[in-house]
């Protein structure tokens, strides 16, 4: 008798085939198991699209939780959804790009940072380089809040006031650390380590919506706005991006208008975070370069405030008028009219970028001078 016709062994083969497709289903979970395993704890990677960030800075950063806004998608008429970056530790979207910056440095030996911002940067170089035990300075100009001060000096940074804007502070800065070996500038925007430590919103946010329609974001001299670009760029993601600024700080409005990047002579709006004079050149050119289309949107002082007061109401959560200024891209009528009406393509996320220049006090403050 052939082997093929013994019965025994044509029922060994017969089981065998059968648990082909079986064994070939576990081979697979088993190493897409492992393959999510490793990208769970691999800190420099995540998707081959996500940022390449540096060794350990993925845990000097939340991943922020992006929510459907029920009160905002009802006033638009459209699914809104918040990203909300004003959790990260510091209070603002300022802790990516400080993560990947302060960690890259870190790993290359460098123990001390010397930053000049007269807010959320400060802070986010302070909270980030504190978790590293980097020693850090953070020059301020004069018109630093108080608040801030305070915070700065409660998480552990050596703070001066120097200079009645940020390019004084930002003098004073550069010139010590030109006197010191040790010591490394951080800029508050204008660095391409904080521009793809930014751009780890965007790879959040397409891991969470099959689709996004818009995303709107605030811009002052324009590192967050160079962070969502990246991220568009890198996630292949064709999505119309709002830039948004105040009258008063319309840096990169006016640069985009022109072509080219113009200098304030001065700022003058309540959004003091949003108060670079220019923007770096590469929020420019990325703009100028994104598939999917780009707007840049200016609203007055009242608009920014009114966004916040309405965004504390219905999201029980206070920002800054930096903030205020990308909201009220949704909730204003006039510029939701403007931006938000020809979005089809999906739901429009809000980068909701916080700051920590607010209190109740403050809010009750603006609310009483702009909106009344
Ligand atoms: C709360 C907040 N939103 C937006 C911005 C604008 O960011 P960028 O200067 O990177 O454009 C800042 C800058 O400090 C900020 O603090």
């Amino acid at each position: 008798m052939g082997i093929k016709s013994n019965p025994l062994v044509v029922l060994v083969w017969f089981v065998l085939l059968q648990s082909l497709p079986t064994a070939y289903t576990f081979l697979q979970k088993s190493s897409t198991k492992q393959d999510s395993r490793m990208l769970m704890t691999s800190s420099s990677t995540t998707t081959g699209k996500a940022a390449t960030l540096a060794e350990g800075a993925l845990h000097l950063f939340t991943q922020t939780p992006l929510v459907k806004s029920a009160p905002l998608s009802s006033l638009v008429g459209k699914e809104v959804y918040l990203k909300l970056d004003a959790l990260q530790a510091s209070g603002s979207f300022k802790d990516r790009g400080m993560a990947h910056l302060c960690a890259t440095f870190h790993e290359q030996g460098v123990t001390k940072l010397i930053s000049s911002s007269g807010g959320n940067a400060g802070l986010a170089v302070a909270t980030v380089g504190k978790q590293l035990n980097m020693n850090v300075q953070v020059i301020v100009p004069e018109t630093t809040k108080p608040l801030v001060i305070t915070k700065l000096e409660s998480l552990g940074a050596h703070v001066t006031v120097h200079g009645i804007n940020w390019n004084e502070a930002d003098s004073l800065a550069r010139e010590r650390v030109g006197k010191d070996p040790h010591a490394q500038y951080v800029s508050p925007y204008d660095n391409p380590l904080l521009w793809t430590g930014h751009s780890s919103i965007v790879d959040e946010v397409v891991e969470a919506l099959p689709a996004v329609g818009a995303m709107v974001v605030s811009v002052g001299g324009g590192g967050l706005l160079c962070g969502i670009l990246e991220g568009c760029e890198r996630q292949q993601l064709a999505t119309k991006i709002i830039a948004s600024e105040t009258e008063g700080a319309s840096s990169f409005g006016q640069a985009w208008e022109k072509g080219e990047v113009v200098t304030l002579p001065g700022i003058d709006s309540i959004a003091t975070s949003l108060g670079a004079t220019s923007v770096t050149p590469v929020a420019l050119e990325r703009a100028r370069k994104h598939v999917g289309g780009f707007a840049s949107a200016v609203c007055t002082d009242a608009e920014a405030i009114d966004a916040c007061v309405q965004f504390a109401q219905d999201h029980r959560l206070l920002v800054e008028p930096a903030c205020g200024a990308a909201l009220a891209v949704a909730y204003s009528e006039r510029l939701r009219h403007m931006y938000l009406s020809d979005v089809t393509a999906g739901p429009i996320v809000l980068e909701v970028c916080g700051g920590s220049g607010v209190n109740i006090e403050l809010m009750h403050q603006w609310k009483e001078d702009y909106l009344k």
